[in-house]
């Protein structure tokens, strides 16, 4: 049987778990690709010289990037840098890259995927939207038919851990932070994931996908889940609802919006129910209607599953671009969170800010706060109201 070199740049979580999956399925991957995948490299600036394979770790990309039998590179190193740089020159080297860097894909993934194409190579991303659940070829191929029209879900497996545990199980933020990082469920920064710019690169990459148009992950109102309390936890109980971390994207026609944000959910929502690590993508399109994706949204062995779907495909397709592809359209399709209405779940201690919304309703009183719904309401009025006199969360209807 023919055998075909790959590199892994980065000998983390997500790199571990490829050179685990592909060297224990060694046999049954060839089946698939009818090429035995050898995995030549790693590149990893730590020491791992009392490992059994020692002699395939290099802290030199070099010998990587000047090595032609290497056709395939798996770049797990997260971040932007040295990541973009090594994998615009693989690219250019000919050498097709796989990715889970969602950050690099949000932010450089025009560039790069047209550089995969001028170079009839592949840049795939599959592993950086929803760990081990297929969505990005579901989005770009099996439903290539339909127009999507509503993109939106759980996109972060750390922050649903994390709310799961807090709310669910009476653990604490810090603890429930920790267990994550424990799991190898966080990025390595967790501010990324609680504040909500994780999620934000992963709807930014669907919807650019969805549209064809780049969407800048810069351009997306995001917010995260360090201000949920208990109080807005058994307030939102009140009215059936659970309070989840959305990445949200409607086409309309030539104009998209996206946003990142806790949100109330209906407890008869499909996505309500989803727990943990897990993430649930719900695509809403014209001709198929609702899809919903849904498992392992982070994690060693489901996020390399899905970096691996992509080194099988691309050694099956090692001289032919099948990556997919957004233009730069600039910006002026982007609709502005200011024009959006929505339902409003306002927790304060100043009683009178209720009476500035017609159509209120109080929910309850806990701890010297009230908590009061809007009706619909515009958003830059909301906030012009609103703004520094109270933390809200937004309604899903
Ligand atoms: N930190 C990310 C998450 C990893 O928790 O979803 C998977 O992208």
């Amino acid at each position: 049987m023919k055998m075909i070199k790959a590199a892994i740049l980065g000998f983390g979580v997500v790199g571990s778990g490829v050179y685990e999956i592909l060297k224990e399925n060694a046999s049954g991957i060839a089946k698939k690709t009818k090429e035995e995948i050898e995995v030549k490299y790693i590149l990893d600036i730590r020491d791992f010289s009392d490992r059994e394979d020692a002699h395939i770790f290099t802290k030199n990309f070099d010998d990587i990037l000047n090595d032609e039998e290497v056709k395939v590179v798996v770049e797990v190193m997260g971040g932007v840098e040295p990541a973009y740089t090594y994998t615009k020159a693989a690219l250019l080297a000919g050498k097709n890259v796989v990715t889970s860097n969602k950050e690099l894909v949000a932010k450089c993934g025009t560039e790069l995927l047209r550089l995969a194409k001028e170079n009839s190579v592949n840049y795939m991303f599959e592993a950086s939207v929803g760990g081990g659940i297929p969505i990005i070829r579901p989005l770009a191929t099996c439903l290539a038919a339909n127009n999507v029209k509503e993109i939106y879900g759980i996109l972060n497996g750390t922050t649903n851990y994390i709310l799961t545990q807090m709310f669910e199980n009476g653990v604490s933020f810090d603890d429930a932070l920790s267990d994550a990082q424990r799991l190898g469920y966080a990025e390595r920064n967790p501010a990324a994931d609680v504040e909500g710019f994780d999620a934000c690169r992963k709807i930014a990459i669907l919807s650019s996908l969805a549209s064809g148009k780049y969407i800048n992950s810069e351009l997306i109102l995001t917010e995260g889940i360090t201000k949920i309390t208990k109080t807005d936890v058994k307030m939102a109980a009140k009215l059936d609802c659970v309070i989840k971390l959305i990445g949200y994207a409607k086409l309309d026609g030539e104009k998209v919006f996206a946003r990142v944000s806790p949100m109330l959910i209906p407890k008869s929502s499909l996505i309500s129910g989803v727990s943990d690590v897990f993430n649930a993508i719900l695509v809403n399109s014209d001709f198929l209607g609702e899809a919903i994706f849904y498992g392992r949204g982070a994690g060693k062995l489901p996020t390399a599953s899905a970096v691996c779907a992509d080194v099988i495909d691309c050694v099956k397709h090692v001289n032919i671009n099948r990556s997919f592809v957004w233009e730069d359209k600039g910006t002026d399709f982007i609709v502005s969170a200011d024009n959006t209405e929505n339902r409003y779940f306002v927790r304060t201690s100043d009683s009178s800010l209720m009476e500035m919304f017609d159509g209120a309703e109080l929910v309850g009183e806990e701890n010297g706060e009230i908590v009061f719904v809007t009706a619909k309401t515009n958003e830059k009025e909301f906030m012009s109201k609103a703004k520094g006199k109270c933390e809200y969360l937004r309604m899903m209807d």
